[in-house]
């Protein structure tokens, strides 16, 4: 038994990492083994069925390993390359193309359609991918010597009732990759040594309880890829020694209660990739040395509360890819030995840390998404190992992340309250403009402080941000957060979309008298604050239809919702970021086309033909830049959402990108954008320096600066003095009016 869980260890191992000696042997994924020393990795299915799939002969080799393989299946294909030179052939008679070596016989593809007449005492016969289509009644009754026989690769369909009787010594049959379709009760019956049946990649679809009558001894039974559709009653019933049972990719529906019933030495039961919808309550409550259990891959929706209690000693199990709607929380409570636990592709709604607490010498967990890990905050890997945002040991897994994370948080921060301070400082003409302008930079400066406090509890949390992930997520200060940044970001949207509207009425209706006083200014922005904060605080109302609206993850906003969390926050998120502020990016670069082909034609009225063409490039430039950094900011959220209404799974790093980089560089580049380019500052700018330190420079460039928009680079010749000069010679209204709106831009 000792041995036999030894084993099971083992195949554990495989899945990892093995070094031999001085070599490492690769690292294949899970359900495949490495070939030898060689790169290959090949699926579990291909370990020492008989072929040498690697190319090498690993695969087969293994299957002498000391390690309880050896006293199982022999030593055989260790020594197969090696058979005729060396050893002399005991045997009298045997076909033409058969490799002889004492008593065994190899006769590979040796394009036989029957079993050939041969020496009595042969012990072993290979007869691998030949023709061979059936095996009749006493075909190898003369052979009674035979312990190991391999029939893989052929054709056979018909297999006699009959066919191995007399067979008493038989240790191993191999019958893989055949045509049989039916196998008839007591056809194995004399085979009372058999302790290794291979039957995979056959059209089996029936097997009855009496098929395995006689195999006292067996002890691994596969049947991999047959079509079964059913369990006979009592499985093991005949096969009280069977260890090994694998039964993946089947069409097996139903287990009973009794399927298992008196397989009480099984240590590996494989049922993937079935159909089974349902397992009731008592299924594997004899399975008390049960070391791994696989039902993934089929169509279980619940599991009964107490269906793994007895298995005491499992160490893997694997729920993986079912549709499960629902976990209990005692289900894994006796799992005490587990090792391993695989849930991946499962919502557990109710997941609670109680549920794995249990399971202390859990070391593997592999979940459907990473935020599940900090629910298991004590299993040495838990899979995924991020979310794109955070890893089980920081809240910022990305380092590049965790620097910009400072670099732009001071870059808006620092901006912002330049600018504040700058328009305090320099008077503007236009005072309910600077108003909004400062207010705006308010605004961005919040995202700024987010993005500030996000860089302080990743560095708080460095290196062990599993064991708080939970109550990080949960917290007030994330909530909060997550508010701020979201009343950022609303605010922002609103108030660029209503600095676009004012202008857009200026310059597209000059001649309508519409431009808001002082107080109505006041009042608007006072109304875009409200509903920006309405819009963050919402979520907060009623937590039972939101959840928890901000922690979805360690940067505490909201951007990307699981397809089956809240229903209400998916919807709510959608439409903030899919609704308001898709409606605001488009009402703001529709208002700039329609203001850039106002001024276009506006040139062409005016201007003469030689200056026109690099004003026309200045114009573009300028608005194409102020469209262009929304939407810089604004489209990958678009696209992230759309993704997600196609059920798309957007990886989590492209969320973190766009929080920690994208949102934010609106914020860093609104106050550049809107006033530090703009003339009126430059000019106002240069001449407090000029005050400081008079330096010549700013004499000879004050010249060239008009009250107009004029473009950041000072140095390239697409310098813009352009609205002041159009409108030369038009009506003095307009141009007041221009030179009042336009330089803040
Ligand atoms: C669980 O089963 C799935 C599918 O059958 C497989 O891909 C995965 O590797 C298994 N997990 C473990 C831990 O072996
Ligand atoms: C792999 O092992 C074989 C012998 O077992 C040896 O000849 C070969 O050089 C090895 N290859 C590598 C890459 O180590
Ligand atoms: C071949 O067989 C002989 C005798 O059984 C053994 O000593 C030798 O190691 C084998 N060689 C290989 C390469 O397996
Ligand atoms: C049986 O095998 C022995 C060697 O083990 C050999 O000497 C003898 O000739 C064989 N008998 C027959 C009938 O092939
Ligand atoms: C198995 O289920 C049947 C009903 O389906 C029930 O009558 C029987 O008691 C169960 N057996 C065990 C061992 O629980
Ligand atoms: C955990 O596993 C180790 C061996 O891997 C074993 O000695 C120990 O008893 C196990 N712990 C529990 C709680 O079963």
């Amino acid at each position: 038994m000792l041995l036999l869980l030894h084993f099971v260890l083992l195949i554990d191992v495989k899945d990892f990492a093995l070094t031999e000696g001085n070599v490492i042997i690769p690292l294949c994924q899970k359900g495949y083994f490495p070939c030898g020393n060689m790169s290959k990795c090949l699926p579990r299915a291909f370990h020492c069925d008989g072929v040498d799939d690697c190319g090498n002969g690993a695969d087969e080799e293994n299957c002498g390993d000391a390690s309880g393989w050896a006293t199982i299946f022999g030593t055989v294909h260790g020594s197969v390359n090696n058979v005729t030179v060396t050893q002399e052939c005991f045997l009298s008679q045997y076909p033409e193309h058969c490799d002889c070596k004492e008593t065994e016989l190899e006769c590979v593809d040796a394009d036989l359609r029957t079993v050939p007449t041969l020496s009595h005492n042969v012990t072993l016969l290979s007869l691998k991918k030949n023709k061979i289509l059936s095996l009749p009644d006493k075909v190898f009754i003369k052979y009674t010597e035979l312990k190991k026989i391999f029939l893989q690769y052929n054709c056979i369909r018909h297999i006699s009732r009959k066919a191995f009787f007399g067979l008493y010594n038989l240790q191993i049959l191999y019958l893989n990759h055949n045509h049989i379709t039916s196998l008839r009760s007591g056809v194995f019956e004399d085979l009372h040594q058999l302790t290794w049946l291979i039957l995979d990649d056959n059209p089996i679809t029936r097997i009855s309880q009496r098929l395995f009558t006689g195999l006292n001894s067996l002890f691994f039974l596969s049947m991999v890829d047959n079509h079964l559709e059913a369990l006979p009653k009592q499985m093991c019933a005949q096969m009280p020694q069977l260890n090994w049972m694998d039964l993946e990719g089947n069409r097996i529906k139903r287990l009973r209660n009794s399927t298992f019933l008196s397989c009480s030495s099984l240590t590996v039961l494989f049922l993937p990739r079935n159909q089974i919808d349902f397992v009731p309550e008592k299924t594997f409550s004899s399975l008390k040395n049960l070391g791994e259990l696989d039902l993934s891959n089929n169509k279980i929706t619940e599991l009964p509360p107490h269906l793994l209690k007895d298995l005491k000693l499992l160490q893997k199990l694997n729920l993986s890819s079912n549709p499960l709607l629902y976990l209990h929380k005692n289900q894994f409570e006796s799992l005490k030995q587990l090792q391993s636990l695989d849930l991946e592709r499962i919502e557990i709604p109710n997941i609670n840390t109680r549920m794995f607490q249990p399971m202390k010498n859990l070391s593997h967990i592999y979940f459907k998404n990473f935020r599940y890990c900090s629910y298991a905050p004590h299993v040495r890997i838990c899979m995924p190992s991020t979310d794109g945002i955070s890893s089980f040991e920081d809240l910022l897994a990305n380092n590049i992340l965790r620097v910009f994370v400072w670099v732009i948080a001071f870059i808006t921060c620092f901006g912002n309250l330049f600018v504040i301070g700058m328009r305090s400082f320099i008077k503007a003409e236009n005072t309910t403009h600077a108003l909004s302008i400062k207010v705006l930079c308010c605004a961005d400066c919040l995202m700024g402080v987010y993005l500030l406090f996000i860089g302080f509890f990743d560095m708080r949390y460095r290196g062990q941000y599993q064991k708080y992930a939970l109550l990080w997520m949960e917290s007030v200060q994330c909530r909060l957060m997550g508010f701020l940044a979201m009343l950022s970001t609303e605010v922002s949207v609103l108030l660029l979309t209503y600095l676009t509207l004012e202008k857009f009425l200026v310059i597209v209706f000059p001649f309508s008298n519409v431009r808001p006083g002082r107080r109505q200014t006041s009042l608007s922005l006072g109304c875009i604050w409200l509903v920006g904060f309405l819009i963050a605080a919402i979520p907060f109302w009623d937590e039972d239809y939101f959840g928890n609206f901000y922690g979805q993850n360690g940067v505490c906003f909201p951007l990307y919702h699981d397809q089956t969390e809240d229903i209400g926050s998916k919807v709510y998120s959608l439409g903030i970021f899919l609704g308001v502020n898709l409606l605001a990016f488009l009402i703001i670069a529709f208002s700039y086309v329609t203001m850039f082909c106002s001024i276009q034609k506006t040139t062409l009225q005016t201007s003469e033909v030689r200056t026109h063409l690099g004003r026309e490039v200045a114009v573009a430039n300028r608005f194409f830049f102020i469209v262009f950094s929304d939407a810089i900011c604004w489209i990958p959220v678009f696209v992230v959402k759309i993704l997600s209404l196609f059920q798309v799974e957007i990886p989590g790093t492209i969320t973190s990108w766009i929080v920690i980089f994208f949102l934010p560089v609106n914020s860093a580049l609104n106050p550049i954008l809107y006033t530090l380019t703009t003339s009126v500052f430059k000019d106002k700018l240069k001449q407090l320096l000029h005050k400081h330190r008079r330096k010549s420079i700013f004499k000879i460039k004050k010249k060239s600066l008009s009250t107009s928009i004029v473009w950041t680079d000072d140095s390239s010749s697409l310098k813009l003095g352009i609205l002041n000069k159009i409108t030369l010679g038009e009506n003095v209204r307009r141009n007041k009016i221009f030179k009042q709106d336009v330089p803040y831009c």
